[in-house]
């Protein structure tokens, strides 16, 4: 049965992802058209319990689908994980009239829009991060823009490695994850990754370096993920200059990779998801993520979206299954397994061709 719902927030939160504007717009369009009132969250959670809550109309999200970044800014708020926290958040969504809530960011915004749901405040959430790292959808908002801003960037370091004949450690963020490291590696041919998930050998690439560099090769690109460890990149820098005689470089890419206007991709998946977020809520449903699956637009309960995360990442508490049927936990040791899978094989491949 449909909700009645008169009005409906919007916040960004956690670290911003080109793509959110478009999700933001999508999400304001769709409900305006639906005749429900929309109202901007601004700074994520923080601005929920500060009350730094406005409307928005048709015009308010104009000329914003081509910016990276968020309209409604984000931020890392852990006083939201507070009970003072939570409890001023909803008494905001009384006093501005507000139904239900759509959050745009990674697995902590998603922890934050369980909780308002559980105290009564109906919540959909749309994976948005550079990092790639919901395991629940295929793609997260932000993902492939970053991956393209890293090439273009690599790409450049590629010409000056050849002038010079150089080596270049590239160190990528992801946290944990090592999709951007790893889809950048192959998109460039870097001559090696380094990522959390895979055991890096640090001496087959030493020996690898010397072959290329014996066959001619004049340029070398490896790629670190933040995640690999503390330090790796600048420590192979100097290992790999002293072990091949490369002359080699660092450079730590950082927050660029996560400005820029956002490709195809993410402006359609922001506005796909976006859209399908406001149906959601307005058909009465909460307590979802909003994925893309081989294209398809899809959703999850968000606990189980957790949990199939932990259980991806290894990472499973004791308790953690014991809610779910023989069936369910099934699906997702498959789901997992064949998600880890597909990661392994891109992971071999830039290993086989990077020589
Ligand atoms: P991301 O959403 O990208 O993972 P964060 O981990 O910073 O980024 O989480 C974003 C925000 O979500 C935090 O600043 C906090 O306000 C809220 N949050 C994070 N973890 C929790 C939690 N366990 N319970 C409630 N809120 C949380
Ligand atoms: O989660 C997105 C992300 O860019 C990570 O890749 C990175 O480790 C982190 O945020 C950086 O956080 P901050 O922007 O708070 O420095």
């Amino acid at each position: 049965m449909a909700t009645e719902f008169k009005r409906i927030g919007i916040l960004t939160s956690g670290g911003d992802a080109p793509g959110m504007n478009a999700a933001i717009r999508s999400v304001v369009r769709t409900a305006i058209a639906r005749g429900v009132e929309v109202m901007g969250i601004y700074r994520g959670y923080r601005g929920l319990i500060e009350g730094d809550i406005k409307p928005l109309d048709m015009r308010s999200v104009s000329n914003i689908m081509n910016h990276g970044g968020t309209m409604l800014y984000s931020d890392r708020c852990p006083e939201f994980k507070t009970e003072a926290g939570m409890n001023a958040a909803i008494a905001n969504c009384r006093r501005f009239g507000i139904d239900g809530i759509v959050a745009i960011g990674g697995d902590g915004t998603f922890r934050g829009a369980t909780d308002l749901t559980e105290h009564g405040i109906p919540c959909v959430a749309l994976p948005g991060t550079i990092d790639n790292d919901i395991t629940s959808t295929d793609y997260s908002i932000g993902f492939d823009t970053a991956v393209n801003t890293t090439i273009e960037m690599v790409d450049r370091l590629r010409d000056t490695c050849e002038s010079h004949a150089r080596c270049n450690v590239v160190e990528v963020m992801g946290r944990d994850a090592g999709d951007i490291a790893l889809q950048t590696a192959i998109a460039v041919g870097a001559s090696a990754v380094a990522i959390k998930e895979i055991a890096f050998d640090e001496e087959a690439v030493i020996v690898d370096l010397k072959k290329s560099r014996e066959s001619g090769k004049r340029n070398f690109i490896i790629m670190v993920a933040e995640g690999a460890g503390d330090g790796l990149g600048e420590r192979l820098t100097k290992t790999v200059e002293e072990r091949t005689g490369i002359e080699t470089r660092f450079a730590r890419l950082a927050h660029v990779v996560r400005g820029g206007s956002p490709t195809l991709r993410d402006r359609l998946l922001g506005s796909k998801v976006g859209a399908y977020a406001v149906e959601r809520l307005l058909a009465g449903e909460s307590n979802l993520v909003i994925c893309e699956r081989k294209g398809d637009i899809t959703s999850m309960d968000i606990g189980e979206a957790l949990i199939l995360d932990r259980m991806y990442k290894d990472k499973l508490k004791d308790g953690d299954l014991e809610k779910f049927s023989k069936e369910t936990v099934a699906w997702m040791r498959d789901f997992c397994q064949r998600k880890f899978e597909k990661f392994k094989k891109l992971y071999d491949l830039a290993n086989e061709i990077s020589r």
